[in-house]
C-alpha cells in the first residue's frame, strides 16, 4: 500500500488560476496522493474535471459538507489526512473552521480569513486541536527567499536600516475604468474578497515577506491606499510606511493598476554592512550590495548557500528554480511535519503568519479611511 499522504483538494478545479500550482507542487517530492475533491461548486464540472485529470470519482463530493461527513465515516487509515483550500477568500475561514475541529491538517491560500478576529479564532481552534496548519505565501519557497532570510539572520549585512518591498501588477487596470467589467472578478467584491483587494491580495504576500525575511515584527503602519473611482470600494493600489521592533523602517509598495507590469515582487532590504535585494520574476538571482565592491549575484544549488535554501533546491547550480518548485517546498515542508519528520517551521508560513497577515490587512484599511493616520499593530 502506498504510504503517500492522502491529500483532498477544496476549489482549485480546471476553471482556477491556482489549482494547477498545488496539483504539480504536491506531486513534485511524491508524497501526496490527490484522494479526493470538490473543485468546483458544480458537481458535474467538478467530476468532469476528476475525469480529465485522470483521478477516481469515487470521492468527487457534492459539496464541502458531504465531503467532511462522509470522509469522516472512513477508517482513519483510508481517510484524507490534508485539505487544500484553494476557493475564493471568502470560503476559506468556514471551511478551514470545520476541517480543523474535524481532525483534519490544512494548507489554505492566503488571505487566511475575511477578518482579523476570524483569523484569531481560527488560531484558537487550531492549538486546542492540535492540527498543522500551512499558508501558502508561495515565493517563501524560493531558494533565494530562504537564503536571503538566512544571510539577514547569520548577521551577513549587519543591522537592518531600511526595508523595501514592491508588489506591483497591472491587471485590474483594463477592469477598473469600466464599472460592468468590474463585477467580473471576485476580487473587486467585497463579499467574496473581504474588506481590501490589493493590500488582501498581494500587499500581504509583502507584508509576510518582510517579516519572514527579516525576522523584524511590524509595529506601526500609515496607509495610503488608492480606490480610483468612488464608486469602487476595494483598493486597487496603495503605498504603506512601516516602522518596526527595532529602529529599521521601511516602505510596503503594492499596485494591481501599474500598467503593463505582471507580477513583479521585489524586496530589497538594506543593513548596516550590506543590502540584498530579490525579484520574483528573476527569483534565482540574489544580490549582494556592498559599499566600493561589485555587485555579486547569488544563484541556487550552490554550497555557499545555506542548508534551508539547499533543502529547496532540487538540481544542480544552473538548473533555474521557478514558481511551481517554490510551492512544491511548502508542501514537502508540510508532508514533513505531517508524517512526524524534523522540519524548520521556515519551511512553510504558519497560522501565525495567517494571523499576522489579517491583523495588517485591516490597520492598512483602517489607517487610509481615518486619514492615513499611524496605527499600531
Ligand atoms: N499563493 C499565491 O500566490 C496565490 C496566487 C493566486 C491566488 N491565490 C489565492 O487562491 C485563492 C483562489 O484564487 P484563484 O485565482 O485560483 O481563484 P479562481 O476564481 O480562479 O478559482 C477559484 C476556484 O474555486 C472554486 N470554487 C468556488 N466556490 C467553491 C465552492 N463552494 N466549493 C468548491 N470550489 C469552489 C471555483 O470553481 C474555482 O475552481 C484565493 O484565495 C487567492 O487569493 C494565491
Amino acid at each position: 500500500m502506498s504510504n503517500k499522504i492522502r491529500w483532498g483538494v477544496l476549489g482549485g478545479g480546471g476553471d482556477s488560476l491556482i489549482g494547477v500550482l498545488h496539483r504539480v507542487a504536491a506531486s513534485m517530492f511524491d508524497a501526496y496522493q490527490l484522494t479526493g475533491a470538490v473543485f468546483n461548486p458544480n458537481h458535474e464540472a467538478s467530476l468532469k474535471f476528476a475525469s480529465e485529470i485522470g483521478i477516481p470519482t469515487n470521492r468527487i463530493y457534492k459539496d464541502f459538507d458531504t465531503m467532511v461527513a462522509e470522509e469522516l465515516k472512513l477508517p482513519s487509515e483510508e481517510r484524507i489526512q490534508v485539505f487544500s483550500v484553494l476557493t475564493p477568500n471568502f470560503l476559506h475561514f468556514p471551511m478551514a473552521k470545520k476541517l480543523l475541529e474535524s481532525g483534519f491538517h490544512v494548507i489554505c491560500e492566503k488571505p487566511m480569513t475575511m477578518t482579523y478576529e476570524e483569523a484569531l479564532e481560527l488560531e484558537t481552534i487550531q492549538k486546542k486541536n492540535n492540527n498543522l496548519f500551512a499558508l501558502t505565501h508561495t515565493y517563501t519557497g524560493y531558494p533565494m527567499v530562504r537564503q536571503m532570510k538566512m544571510m539577514i539572520a547569520n548577521g551577513e549585512i549587519g543591522e537592518i536600516q531600511k526595508v523595501d518591498a514592491q508588489y506591483y501588477q497591472g491587471w485590474i487596470n483594463p477592469i477598473i475604468h469600466d464599472s460592468e467589467l468590474r463585477k467580473t472578478t471576485w476580487r473587486l467584491d467585497p463579499e467574496k474578497s473581504g474588506i481590501s483587494c490589493c493590500m488582501g491580495d498581494i500587499g500581504v504576500h509583502a507584508y509576510q515577506m518582510i517579516e519572514y525575511m527579516t525576522g523584524l515584527e511590524v509595529k506601526d503602519i500609515l496607509a495610503d491606499l488608492n480606490h480610483l473611482y468612488d464608486d469602487n470600494q476595494m483598493d486597487i493600489d496603495g503605498t504603506v510606511l512601516l516602522r518596526f521592533n527595532k529602529p529599521a523602517k521601511g516602505v510596503l509598495r503594492a499596485s494591481q493598476i501599474a500598467t503593463g507590469e505582471e507580477n513583479n515582487f521585489s524586496v530589497a532590504v538594506y543593513g548596516k554592512k550590506a543590502a540584498l535585494k530579490w525579484e520574483q520574476e528573476n527569483p534565482n538571482y540574489l544580490y549582494l550590495l556592498e559599499e566600493g565592491q561589485p555587485l555579486r549575484v547569488l544563484k541556487p544549488g550552490h554550497d555557499y548557500n545555506s542548508e534551508l535554501s539547499l533543502d529547496g533546491t532540487k538540481l544542480p547550480p544552473g538548473h533555474p528554480e521557478g514558481i511551481f518548485d517554490a510551492m512544491g517546498n511548502i508542501y514537502k515542508g508540510m508532508a514533513k511535519a505531517v508524517r512526524g519528520e524534523d522540519y524548520n517551521p521556515a519551511e512553510f508560513p504558519s497560522m501565525r503568519d495567517g494571523v499576522r497577515g489579517m491583523h495588517f490587512i485591516e490597520t492598512a484599511v483602517g489607517s487610509h479611511r481615518d486619514g492615513n493616520v499611524w496605527k499600531s499593530l
